[in-house]
């Protein structure tokens, strides 16, 4: 009896020894300043916060700090740049808050407001404050198979994509594709058929006299305003990418395909195989041409990602590919 009672205190001691063992919490910072210096008020902790921001200006403290709300990252930049004033600093405040804010196109947010912060943030991302076409920039091939084409992102003179392959005349017109692009789309069209569902590409890769063609007999028959809401002008096509299909069934048009079995399953899976869909209903304000259910473009890895997101490939270009 007295051996076990030993053994039990042998083992509360261990025990205690343990947790005695055990590092000792980080005191926290006592509230109460050291005897002999005064204690840091709330505009101490912000200027603080200030000094270590790239570009802190100790003249331009005050306005700093009366813009403060902003945040340090944001406010540093825009005082300095004399981007926020009395009169815009709520529209910043509320912009700021838009998940896909970007820094550097604060001022064309304030210059281009549509009715909500999102529509005026996207519509920005989007570029669509640029005039189309005329203020238009080279795209960058080293995005590769990111590749940005609208109406502000143009192919350089004579642009045809590499690694282009013939598309087999079993899935459709008989152009090309990149390979990537292809050998996905082959995926896809297999997973579909094991669904009992048969579609075809109507159009992929088009160069650069294709799409001359195609532009020019739109405008003759539509003129220039309504062709550019459906088509894009040659240099600025999706199709030069090489990595996209329009896809139809036997049974439907460009008109009807959306209500099809095929169009639906498409809308669904598609991103599974790297494909999204490049002009959404309803987003014709921010693509720049009306809703394609047909028109689906090869990104590779980021298609679940693009279509979870809910933007458009022209903002979801700009906030994550672009890098700016
Ligand atoms: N229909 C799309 C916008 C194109 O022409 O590329
Ligand atoms: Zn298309």
């Amino acid at each position: 009896m007295k051996r076990k009672l030993f053994l039990l205190l042998a083992l509360l001691l261990i025990c205690s020894a343990c947790t005695s063992s055990a590092p000792a919490e980080t005191p926290e910072p006592s509230p109460t300043p050291t005897p002999g210096e005064p204690a840091k008020t709330e505009t101490d902790f912000r200027v603080e916060q200030l000094q270590t921001i790239a570009g802190f200006d100790e003249t331009r403290l005050e306005d700093y700090l009366q813009y403060f709300d902003l945040g340090p990252h944001y406010v540093v930049p825009l005082v300095n740049q004399g981007i926020v004033n009395e009169e815009n600093y709520g529209r910043l405040l509320d912009l700021t808050h838009d998940p896909y804010f970007l820094l550097s196109r604060a001022s064309r947010y304030l210059d281009n407001p549509k009715e909500t912060v999102r529509e005026t943030v996207e519509s920005v991302n989007a570029d669509r404050d640029r005039k189309p076409f005329d203020e238009a920039v080279e795209n960058d091939p080293s995005k590769d198979l990111l590749v940005q084409a609208n109406k502000y992102y143009h192919f350089p003179d004579g642009y045809v994509p590499e690694d282009m392959v013939p598309i087999a005349a079993q899935y459709g017109i008989q152009t090309s594709l990149r390979e990537p692009a292809y050998e996905a789309y082959i995926r896809m069209y297999e997973a579909a058929r094991t669904e009992g569902l048969d579609f075809y590409i109507t159009s992929a890769y088009r160069s650069y006299d294709k799409q001359v063609s195609l532009y020019n007999n739109y405008v003759r028959n539509d003129g220039v305003e309504a062709a550019d809401r459906y088509s894009a002008r040659p240099g600025f096509s999706d199709h030069q990418t090489g990595l996209t299909v329009d896809i139809l069934t036997s049974s439907s048009n460009f008109s009807t395909f959306e209500y099809t079995a095929e169009a639906k399953w498409l809308a669904e899976n598609a991103p599974r195989f790297g494909f999204i869909m490049r002009y959404p209903d309803g987003k014709e304000d921010v693509t720049g041409y009306t809703y394609e259910s047909w028109h689906f473009r090869y990104v590779g890895d980021i298609a679940e990602a693009v279509t979870a997101s809910g933007l458009t490939y022209d903002e979801y270009y700009t906030y994550f590919v672009r890098g700016e």
